[in-house]
This record gives C-alpha cells, sequence and structure tokens, in this order.
C-alpha cells in the first residue's frame, strides 16, 4: 500500500526553517504574545521544562510530593524523580483522561508540592484547574505537552494556572523536532527558573544545522506517499516509550525563531483538529461501544490525536493500519504498572480501562474527508457488536 496517514503531521515549511536557520533569533516576543505571558523560558524537551518547574518550586518549600495522573507519559515521572520529589498517583477522569479533580482534591496535604493538571489529547483537564478554587496557594502546573491550540471559554491552555509548560517534540501539534517551554507568570519563580536555564548546558555545536535537516527529513516523511512507501522501514525505528532519563539542556535560538514563525498557524491548524475529532466524534456516537470523550459547552479541544475508547482496540488498530491509517494506543500500560511504585491495580480503575481501550487517531491537517469516512466505518465494524 502506498498512501499512509501517519498518525501525527507537525506542519513544516521549508521556507520557515531556513529563515530561522539563517537569521536565528531568540525573540520570543510573538509567542509571549500568544500565550498571553510576560515571561516564557524554553529548553530541549517538555520533560526537561517539568523538571526545571520543578526544581526551582522545591527551593522554597518543604514539600515534596507531586500529584500526577496514573495514565500519562511516562516523562512526568522521569522529570518527578531527577528533581528529587516524590510522585503521588491520582486516577483519571474519563470524561477528561486528565487527573481528576474530585479524587486528587482528597490527595492533597501538607507535603503537596504541585499538582499537574495534563490537558491529554488536548482536552481540558477542567477538573484539576478547578482546584484553584480551593487551594489558591497550591502550584498548578498546566501540562500543554498535548494541548497547544487548545481553548476553554475562549482562553488557551497553559493560560489558567499561571505556571504551564509546552512540548515540541516531533509528535507533537507544533513541532521544532524538540524542546520545551514553560510560561509563568509569578515574577519570583520566573527568576528562579531563568536562573535554572542558565545553569542548563548550552545545546551541542551545530546542533541547530543537524535539526533543521532532521526536520526537513520530517516534512518529507510525512507526507502520506512517502509514508506508506517506506512504512516498513520507519517501523522499526519508531520509539515505544521514552528512555528513562533525559538530559535537560538550554534550547537553540534557531528554534525559539522557528516556533515564533509558526505560531502564527497554530488556530488555523487547531480549528482543522477540532472539526475533524467532532466530524468523527458525531458520526460514531450511536455505537454502543465506542466512544470519545465527551467535549464540554465551551471547550475547544485541539487534538494532537484523537481519543476512541474501544473494547476491539487490537482490531481495530489493525484494519485501520490495512486501509492507510495510523493509529496508536499511547500507552499499553498506567504508570503504576509500568513502574513499581507501592500502588495496587485497582487504585486507579479509570486509567486501567482507558489504557486497556483507548485507541488515537490522526485528526491533523493531512486527514481527508475520505480518510475520517474509513476511521468511521471501521470503528463501527469493529466496535459495533
Ligand atoms: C502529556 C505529556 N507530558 C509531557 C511530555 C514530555 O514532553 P517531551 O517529549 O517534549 O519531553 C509528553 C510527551 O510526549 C506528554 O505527552
Amino acid at each position: 500500500m502506498l498512501r499512509k496517514i501517519p498518525i501525527a503531521a507537525p506542519k513544516l515549511s521549508f521556507r520557515k526553517i531556513l529563515h530561522a536557520l539563517i537569521s536565528p533569533s531568540c525573540r520570543d516576543a510573538e509567542i509571549k504574545k500568544t500565550l498571553n505571558t510576560e515571561n516564557i523560558f524554553f529548553t530541549n524537551s517538555g520533560t526537561s521544562a517539568l523538571y526545571v518547574i520543578l526544581v526551582a518550586l522545591k527551593q522554597n518549600s518543604q514539600k515534596d510530593e507531586v500529584i500526577i495522573p496514573a495514565y500519562t507519559s511516562a516523562s512526568l515521572l522521569f522529570a518527578i524523580k531527577k528533581a528529587g520529589l516524590k510522585p503521588v498517583l491520582c486516577d483519571i477522569n474519563t470524561n477528561e483522561l486528565g487527573l481528576d479533580g474530585a479524587k486528587a482534591k482528597k490527595l492533597i496535604g501538607e507535603n503537596t508540592l504541585a499538582l499537574i493538571a495534563t490537558h491529554m489529547f488536548g482536552i481540558v483537564n477542567k477538573s484539576a484547574l478547578d482546584l484553584k478554587n480551593d487551594f489558591p496557594d497550591l502550584p498548578i502546573i498546566e501540562d500543554c505537552a498535548q494541548s497547544m491550540g487548545s481553548m476553554f471559554g475562549g482562553k488557551l491552555t497553559g493560560t489558567f494556572t499561571g505556571i504551564s509548560f509546552f512540548s515540541f517534540n516531533r509528535g507533537k501539534n507544533m513541532s521544532a523536532m524538540n524542546g520545551g517551554a514553560i510560561a509563568v507568570s509569578n515574577g519570583t519563580l520566573a527568576q528562579s527558573i531563568g536562573k535554572e536555564i542558565d545553569a542548563l548546558p548550552k545545546p551541542p555545536i551545530f546542533s541547530s544545522v543537524v535539526i533543521a535537516m532532521k526536520l526537513a527529513v520530517l516534512k518529507i516523511i510525512t507526507l502520506p506517499h512517502v509514508y506508506g512507501a517506506l512504512d516498513f522501514i520507519l517501523k522499526t525505528m519508531k520509539e515505544r516509550m521514552p528512555p528513562d532519563d533525559f538530559k535537560a539542556m538550554r534550547y537553540t535560538c534557531f528554534q525559539v525563531k522557528l516556533i515564533s514563525l509558526m505560531i502564527s498557524d497554530i488556530q488555523p491548524l487547531s480549528e482543522i483538529r477540532y472539526r475533524n475529532s467532532v466530524m468523527i466524534a458525531e458520526k460514531i456516537k450511536h455505537t454502543t461501544h465506542a466512544g470519545v470523550p465527551i467535549i464540554a459547552p465551551n471547550m475547544r479541544p485541539a487534538p494532537g490525536r484523537l481519543p476512541v475508547l474501544c473494547q476491539n482496540r487490537d482490531e481495530l488498530k489493525d484494519k485501520l493500519c490495512k486501509s492507510g491509517i495510523e493509529a496508536s494506543p499511547m500507552y499499553y500500560m498506567t504508570l503504576n504498572q509500568r513502574f513499581d511504585l507501592g500502588y495496587k491495580n485497582e487504585d486507579f480503575p479509570c486509567a486501567n480501562m482507558v489504557a486497556e481501550k483507548l485507541l488515537a487517531l490522526p485528526v491533523h491537517y493531512r486527514v481527508t474527508e475520505r480518510d475520517i469516512a474509513i476511521m468511521v466505518k471501521l470503528i463501527e465494524s469493529c466496535c459495533y457488536r
């Protein structure tokens, strides 16, 4: 088969890559304006961004616990551990796929340093954000790695709690191959974060050129016909899990410039993600064994990939693959299943269910109406039993 829709396809332009390469600049005014923040900092990954936030928070506190969802990227765990802190797992809310706010509330105690509201699949983790009303002094960090462009009540994620981080890795809504950003409103915390970042090692010399070349290749290989033709080779190269350790580094000015050039596209691209997601959700709503999380009326998610919960996830994945559509179960295991953190499986019933049933589908700008029709038909045939 020649044409294959990749699960993620960041929109990249050769012109912008070249422009950023020949005139790199750490000028970040456009990014600050879009994210409505005075203070923005960059690192080499979203994981490093979280790590830096936690180290800065830890400096002014004796508390050492960080509450995170049991179903999310293992990167959160690695950042918490590297910062010398203790992860406290909480079950998720199946409507939001992020932290269950009501359950998290019971875990907040005198040792809680921070709580991470994860906007998984671009769905706003509203129940976790709402904890700010009950705990105004508790730092609630918005994890926007999967939600660049998602909105609630007309406001972008990352602008709700005063501390947030983003990821620009290659599978994200906006990609500069790798990278992370921190947006923070509190001036004192911003100063501590700034100092931590200044102490990080610089990226290796020539990394801008290497990354620019990788981005050009990424643009070409995510073209559906090239992706289909290279399917066999690409399958063997995909990483399943993030590495257990990471090196926090500063960012290149080339990538800051590239993000500044790309950020104006975020709104139209998010619109496409939203429209494609709603189209699929509407068409499968009668399918009793499949479902997408409920989108609240004033929420406008921009899913990097659309989560569908399906009884026969593996069958659906195989059939989609044979029809030229890549789909991904994301995380096969919850964090407590993957790591020995001292919990029992029964502690996280919703996270377990989602890890078993979730299949993520592509909804990016290269997905056509024909692709959506194929996805809907296969969801109906695999999940309507
Ligand atoms: C929810 C979530 N948080 C954090 C991260 C970490 O971002 P990065 O890959 O840039 O380190 C990811 C990456 O996949 C993620 O999905």
